[in-house]
């Protein structure tokens, strides 16, 4: 477990962006930038030992600053995913947020923590980590009170991407944060991951508008095309036309965890059977988003030229769930001034058996 950093660009606007790679004694290396603390690249081997990138990404960095973009890797703050009609009440105070997906807010705004430079440190002694850390002032977006955020990444020699989220705020504010990595465990290049099987940790989901915002209801998974209790192929439901994956033009939703912070269960899994690569998922957050890449399309150049087409990758971003400040019967995401918000999510690599 060692970190190495490279200069990797300065952008158009300014941004002096640095990449470090974590690696361990198993051959995994993982990229990750000071910019939208990105998981650039993230490499690890086969069953046959074949070392393949198996996130989405750009080799172009200006193409991260896109507004309104598909977030290749990111973490994504201050709140993941959507708030409706982007505002909200707390203490008896309305918030209005910046708006950048019709009315509702995405992401954390039009210039979230995927388009801020963090201060990158390594910290961690013989088990090197990387600290990004990053202040989100008063206001920003809309949201109240300043607050400090840090994410720590390490690599484990149990081939783990470990992400430890931490933020406190001097106002009662809402942190929601996860990342963005879009998974194709063939490797980044090799067409869509409908093969891929999917395995989630939930008997429940949270219904959809067809704005993709959940609307308080909270659905079994059971006899629906969102069961995936038991591994699943993400094709085989697809394209069904159950109102839910309509509104998402596939899966774009959030599962209600089994596992309700318990972060020694699994959440969530996904194999490929033709490269042998298992991914497990881990976390204290109770929900997690199964994002499809429903809306990439070939106008998109990724790494090496490559054309990502419709679910060339899939998310599985751990979080509150969205839309939580307009529901009561979610868990809210609501920090009080003073307190630490922490959240741990692990990705683990391995190989089928
Ligand atoms: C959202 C999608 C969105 C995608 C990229 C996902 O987390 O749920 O609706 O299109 O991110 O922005």
């Amino acid at each position: 477990m060692s970190i190495t950093k490279k200069f990797l660009a300065n952008t158009k606007s300014g941004l002096k962006v640095e990449s470090y790679t974590l690696s361990n004694s198993n051959g995994m290396e993982v990229d990750i930038l000071n910019l939208g603390g990105i998981v650039y690249s993230l490499r690890v081997p086969d069953r046959n030992g074949r070392i393949d990138d198996v996130v989405l990404g750009y080799d172009d960095i200006e193409s991260y600053l896109k507004p309104r973009g598909a977030y290749f890797g990111a973490i994504v703050g201050r709140h993941a995913n959507r708030i409706g009609d982007a505002c909200f009440e707390l203490n008896g105070i309305e918030y209005k947020l910046a708006k950048n997906d019709g009315e509702n807010q995405l992401h954390g705004g039009i210039k979230g923590f995927d388009k801020v430079i963090w201060q990158a440190k390594v910290i961690g002694g013989d088990n090197e980590k990387l600290q990004l850390s990053y202040l989100s002032k008063d206001g920003e977006e809309g949201f109240p009170g300043n607050l400090e955020v840090k994410v720590i990444y390490s690599v484990t020699e149990e081939n783990e991407l470990k992400i430890e989220y931490y933020a406190a705020a001097d106002k009662d504010t809402v942190v929601n944060l996860t990342n963005h990595s879009y998974f194709n465990l063939t490797g980044q290049a090799s067409g869509d991951i409908l093969n891929h099987k999917v395995m989630i940790n939930a008997d429940k989901f949270t219904v959809n508008d067809d704005k993709a915002l959940p609307t308080g209801e909270i659905l079994e998974v059971q006899g629906t095309p969102m069961d995936f209790t038991s591994l699943t192929e993400v094709g085989k439901n697809i394209n069904s036309n159950y109102d839910q994956i309509v509104f998402g033009s596939g899966y774009d939703h959030n599962w209600v965890l089994n596992t309700k912070g318990d972060i020694s269960k699994m959440a969530a899994e996904v194999v490929d059977e033709k490269s042998g690569r298992v991914l497990e998922v881990y976390t204290t957050k109770p929900g997690v988003q199964l994002y499809t890449g429903n809306f990439l399309h070939e106008a998109e150049t990724g790494k090496g030229g490559v054309k990502y087409d419709k679910r060339s990758g899939l998310c599985l971003e751990t979080q509150y769930f969205p839309n939580a400040l307009k529901h009561k019967n979610f868990p809210s995401p609501i920090l009080k001034a003073g307190e630490q918000y922490r959240h741990v999510t692990i990705y683990k690599f391995t190989l089928a058996k």
